[in-house]
């Protein structure tokens, strides 16, 4: 049963080999511009020998190509260089670096090159990337060697879709000129040494449905053109120097559902109008100084699973329609101000678990009833009838820093496999054969 799906690829193969050979080939320019590039990357000198005709005979799982469609003779061209976890050998060399050759594969519709610049500093040229017009995908992420500044000439590239350069060494302010990518549905500039304040032209990607800045030295305010994102699934400005309020403006982010900003200086409010986002279903706010109550509109947010809104300084008490959202599932209010009594039922206090800690908030009461059942995040003691209260009410017992880490259940498996860097790498050869068996129907 095995073999017959084995022997139909290996037909499909020889057949598309034999047809691309006679019919179709790679310019020449251009086959030696990827052989340029793909040397200035890989610790293999004689790749080029091993692999002369890379569209079609001596195919390389980090390259794809398609035939030309407005052309005579039909060539084919390469679309997608790609260098990842799933295409490591050869492995990259200690001076891999970016040839400027890259300006002869102008056909190129996706590059993304993953762990590959490690060692010796590689910067992104003003002039390497403006003439890829082609271009959809730009993803050079986990390299640490890559430094230096975002060319504002990246704001050429009017069809990228997805550009992604985190976890590099990139520094200096995010470009203006990025607010120029009109087809932009993901931009993710997460961990590197970005410095200056969130660029308002990125007001302007009216396609946007994931902005990633975390962990950067951004400060400022959040510019209220943001608003108009309306087409925004997530927006994470976590672990940065963001030292504004919230503006109101944010109320326009319709689609939103990821509001992830912790480790930032707010030191405001948590704004109400964050209930009005209906499609919300997380929201991370630690350790960003927040004062005053928790509002009671996210009571209203129907879709709400996580809250995290520990290490702050919140105060007054816990809402308790928060204990009726249907789908909430993660309840973090460590370190607070929060006083009364936790005003939870029995059920919601079981389904939650360990995913709901209030350790830390002194003020903070529950029932001896519920004491006698509840998870060791919920510990109490006796509040010796202080305040008013009356004997039958235990204390929560403050949160022991020293002593245990915060295990807040991390939101990021959910975010990463929605928008997986290598969601659209196939195989070169079975992308050729599709091509070349399509040309066959029409013949
Ligand atoms: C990397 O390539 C660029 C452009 O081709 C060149 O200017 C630079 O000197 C190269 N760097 C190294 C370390 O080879
Ligand atoms: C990272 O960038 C800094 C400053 O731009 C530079 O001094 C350092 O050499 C870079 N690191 C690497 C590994 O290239
Ligand atoms: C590319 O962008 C730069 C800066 O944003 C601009 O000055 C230049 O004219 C653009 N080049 C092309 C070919 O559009
Ligand atoms: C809530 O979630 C359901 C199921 O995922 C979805 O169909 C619905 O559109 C969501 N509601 C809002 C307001 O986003
Ligand atoms: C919360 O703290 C603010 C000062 O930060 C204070 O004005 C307010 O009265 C407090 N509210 C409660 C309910 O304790
Ligand atoms: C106590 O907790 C256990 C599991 O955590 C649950 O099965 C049980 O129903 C709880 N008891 C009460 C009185 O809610
Ligand atoms: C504590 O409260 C429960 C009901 O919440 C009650 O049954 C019990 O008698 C009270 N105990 C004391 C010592 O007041």
């Amino acid at each position: 049963m095995d073999s017959f799906p084995l022997l139909l690829v290996g037909f499909l193969v020889l057949s598309c080999g034999v047809i691309a050979e006679s019919d179709f080939v790679v310019e020449k320019s251009e086959l030696l511009g990827l052989f340029d590039v793909i040397d200035s990357l890989v610790d293999e000198p004689g790749w080029a020998e091993l692999h002369p005709e890379p569209c079609t005979n001596t195919p390389w799982p980090g390259i794809e190509c398609e035939i030309g469609e407005d052309e005579d003779p039909h060539n084919f061209h390469v679309t997608s260089i790609h260098i990842g976890p799933d295409v490591s050998s050869p492995p990259c060399k200690l001076s891999a670096n970016i040839s400027d050759s890259l300006h002869k594969l102008p056909y190129l519709k996706s590059i993304s090159i993953f762990n590959c610049f490690v060692t010796s500093t590689v910067l992104l040229s003003p002039t390497l990337f403006g003439s890829l017009s082609s271009l959809e995908h730009l993803s050079l992420q986990s390299n640490p060697s890559l430094s230096g500044q975002v060319p504002p000439t990246l704001g050429n590239l009017s069809k990228l879709r997805v550009l992604t350069l985190s976890q590099n060494n990139l520094t200096g302010e995010i470009p203006q000129g990025l607010g120029k990518l009109k087809s932009l549905a993901i931009l993710d500039l997460s961990s590197n040494g970005f410095t200056g304040v969130v660029p308002f032209g990125l007001a302007q990607l009216h396609l946007l449905q994931k902005l990633d800045l975390c962990s950067n030295w951004i400060h400022g305010k959040i510019p209220p053109e943001m608003g108009k994102l309306n087409r925004l699934v997530l927006l994470d400005l976590s672990h940065n120097f963001i030292n504004d309020p919230i503006p109101e403006t944010l109320s326009g982010l319709e689609q939103i559902q990821y509001l992830i900003f912790d480790s930032n200086p707010i030191n405001s409010l948590i704004p109400s109008f964050l209930g009005s986002l209906k499609s919300l279903t997380s929201i991370t706010f630690s350790g960003c100084g927040l004062t005053g109550p928790i509002p009671n509109s996210l009571s209203a947010l129907n879709n709400f699973t996580a809250l995290s809104l520990d290490h702050n300084s919140l105060n007054g008490t816990i809402p308790s329609n928060l204990g009726y959202l249907p789908n909430l599932d993660q309840l973090n209010l460590i370190h607070n101000k929060l006083s009364g009594e936790l005003p939870f039922s029995m059920d919601f206090i079981n389904r939650l678990g360990e995913r709901l800690d209030v350790r830390g908030n002194s003020g903070l009461c529950t029932s001896y009833n519920l004491a006698s059942n509840i998870s060791t995040y919920l510990q109490t003691r006796t509040c010796m009838g202080k305040r008013g209260m009356v004997d039958n009410v235990t204390c929560l017992q403050p949160y022991d820093l020293k002593g245990k880490k915060n295990k807040n259940p991390s939101l990021y498996n959910g975010r990463t496999s929605s928008f997986g860097p290598y969601q659209d790498t196939a195989p070169l050869f079975i992308v050729t054969c599709f091509v070349v068996l399509n040309m066959f129907s029409f013949l």
